[in-house]
C-alpha cells in the first residue's frame, strides 16, 4: 500500500522565535513553490519554554518579510518527548538544541530522524548563529544559511515523496 500519509517536518532552536518560526516559514514557501502542499508539514518548537504561546521576535518577522515570507501567524511552543513520534524529521539549529533534544527524546527507534539543519545544504558552518542577542546582519546571516538549507532539504523530501 503507498504511504499518503504527510511527511512531518519539525524545526527547533532555544527560544521558537527567531531561528526555527524563520526555518519553518522559508520551507513553507519552499513547499509551495515546489507543488508539495498537503504532502509535507511543518512546525516549529523550542528547547526552552520563556517565550511559548508568543509570536516570532520581530526583527525575524520583519527579516523574513523583507524576503516575502510571513512569519507573523506562528506561535512559540516548547518541543516534548511526543514529537518524536509524531515527526519524521527534526532539524536542530545548533549543537546545544540536538544535545537538548536528544536528553528529551524517548530513545532509540522512534519515528523521527534527528539531524541539524545545516547537514542540509553545502554552508561551510554546522549551526546557525542565535541572532537574539546581535544585530540586524545576524539575522540577514541566519536567513542566508536557512535559505540554503532549507532548498537542500525540500529537494530531499520531495525525493523521498516520489520514490514511494
Ligand atoms: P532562537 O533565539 O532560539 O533562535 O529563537 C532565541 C530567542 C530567545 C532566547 C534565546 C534565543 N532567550 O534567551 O530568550
Amino acid at each position: 500500500m503507498p504511504d499518503h500519509r504527510p511527511r512531518r517536518l519539525l524545526f527547533v532552536c532555544l527560544g521558537n522565535i527567531c531561528r526555527s518560526p524563520s526555518a519553518e516559514g522559508l520551507a513553507r514557501r519552499a513547499i509551495a513553490e515546489a507543488g508539495l502542499d498537503g504532502l509535507i508539514e511543518t512546525d516549529s518548537a523550542g528547547t526552552g519554554d520563556w517565550h511559548a504561546g508568543e509570536p516570532p521576535d520581530l526583527r525575524a518577522t520583519a527579516a523574513c518579510a523583507a524576503r516575502g515570507v510571513d512569519i507573523s501567524d506562528l506561535r512559540a511552543r516548547q518541543a516534548a518527548p511526543e514529537d518524536f513520534e509524531r515527526f519524521d524529521r527534526i532539524l536542530a539549529m545548533d549543537a546545544s538544541n540536538l544535545a537538548n533534544l536528544r536528553r528529551l527524546s524517548p530513545g532509540d527507534g522512534t519515528r523521527a530522524d534527528l539531524a541539524m539543519m545545516l547537514d542540509f545544504g553545502d554552508a561551510a558552518t554546522r549551526e546557525v548563529p542565535d541572532p537574539y542577542y546581535g544585530g540586524s546582519d545576524g539575522f540577514e546571516h541566519m536567513l542566508d544559511l536557512l535559505e540554503t538549507a532549507v532548498a537542500a532539504l525540500i529537494e530531499e523530501e520531495r525525493r523521498l515523496i516520489a520514490a514511494r
